[in-house]
């Protein structure tokens, strides 16, 4: 695996599928009274968030505590980026606290790359989304929980999407989280379908490896799982659709398109959601809407992606026992 993790394209298919396989060990910790584990002792992990976020930052955050290093959260909001201070300074203060590992959402496509190759900092960066760009983790999650409802054989280490049919529709303009989930999946080996609106499909993605369609209805009925986008209203800076009232009925999903898809197809969802735009309360409060497991599945794949990021090279739980038995 490399050092950093900046786009879903750098993962070969053998890391994916350890990130994913380690994510499931870790997962079982859940279920235990004591979720914690020794393995990050004594590291420092820095949250450093320029962009809003809800879920991403309060899972990294669970995760990294979870493995029991010191975690530092650091948003813009409040700090010295709003008297304008650059990334670079901000970077070369976090190198001085000794960060071993940089989680990084910003605003800017290409901020983490910039962190990771500009040699401000030593630690390992985590890319946490960075404006239309790419979102990682997000990724790995969606492939996590794909992997627990369609692989077949039931859930479990060394499940795959090969030939899985995946469609991910809505504002793929401007969502990180579709190039991220196109680049992983394709490289599990499973199918993907893009439908969007002409005006919200990206420039060049003839050459992303997956398929384009205009027509919802056209794909609903044959797919595995459906990956509803949220319209990204604060990145539009024009009118990419007539009305949300014509958005919803051609390219949302309700109960009537879904009751179309397989028995025993899932809906997802990255969060957060417009209820009444890319997707219906009732469909999104179905029990085949998994956006609420994704949440939890990321916390697993986080605590998995630290921990391959920062040295481990055994079973992460197998390494808690030896520590527990000295
Ligand atoms: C996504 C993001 O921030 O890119 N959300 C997330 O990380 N859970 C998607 C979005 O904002 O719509």
């Amino acid at each position: 695996m490399k050092r950093h993790l900046i786009s879903a394209a750098d993962l070969s298919r053998d890391d994916a599928v350890l990130i994913l396989d380690t994510a499931e060990e870790l997962a079982r910790l859940a279920d235990r009274p004591i979720k914690k584990l020794p393995t990050l002792r004594g590291r420092t992990v820095v949250n450093l968030f320029f962009e809003d976020s809800t879920r991403t930052r309060i899972s990294f955050e669970a995760a990294a505590k979870r493995l029991s290093a010191d975690v530092i959260n650091f948003s813009a909001k409040g700090s010295s980026v709003s008297k304008g201070e650059s990334l670079k300074d901000t970077a070369l203060t976090l190198e001085a606290m000794g960060a071993d590992a940089v989680v990084i959402r910003h605003h800017a496509s290409g901020a983490p790359h910039r962190l990771a190759t500009s040699g401000w900092i030593n630690g390992a960066v985590v890319n946490a989304g960075d404006g239309t760009h790419e979102h990682p983790t997000q990724a790995l999650l969606d492939a996590f929980t794909m992997r627990r409802h369609l692989s077949g054989e039931g859930p479990g280490v060394g499940q795959d999407l090969a030939g899985r049919r995946i469609t991910i529709v809505g504002d793929v303009l401007h969502s990180r989280v579709a190039r991220s989930n196109v680049h992983l999946l394709a490289t599990l080996g499973a199918e993907v379908t893009l439908v969007a609106p002409p005006t919200l499909v990206p420039f060049g993605v003839e050459s992303w490896p997956c398929e384009i369609s205009y027509d919802l209805d056209a794909v609903i009925g044959k797919t595995d799982a459906v990956m509803m986008l949220r319209v990204q209203r604060e990145r539009m800076n024009a009118a990419f659709f007539p009305t949300e009232r014509e958005y919803a009925r051609r390219y949302g999903l309700d109960g009537d398109r879904m009751a179309r898809m397989p028995e025993h197809a899932i809906v997802m969802h990255p969060g957060p959601m417009n209820r009444g735009m890319e997707i219906t309360a009732e469909v999104a409060d179905s029990d085949r809407c998994t956006a609420v497991e994704q949440v939890a599945n990321g916390v697993s794949i986080r605590m998995a992606v630290l921990y391959l990021l920062l040295g481990g090279n055994e079973s992460a739980v197998a390494a808690d026992r030896t520590e527990e038995s000295k």
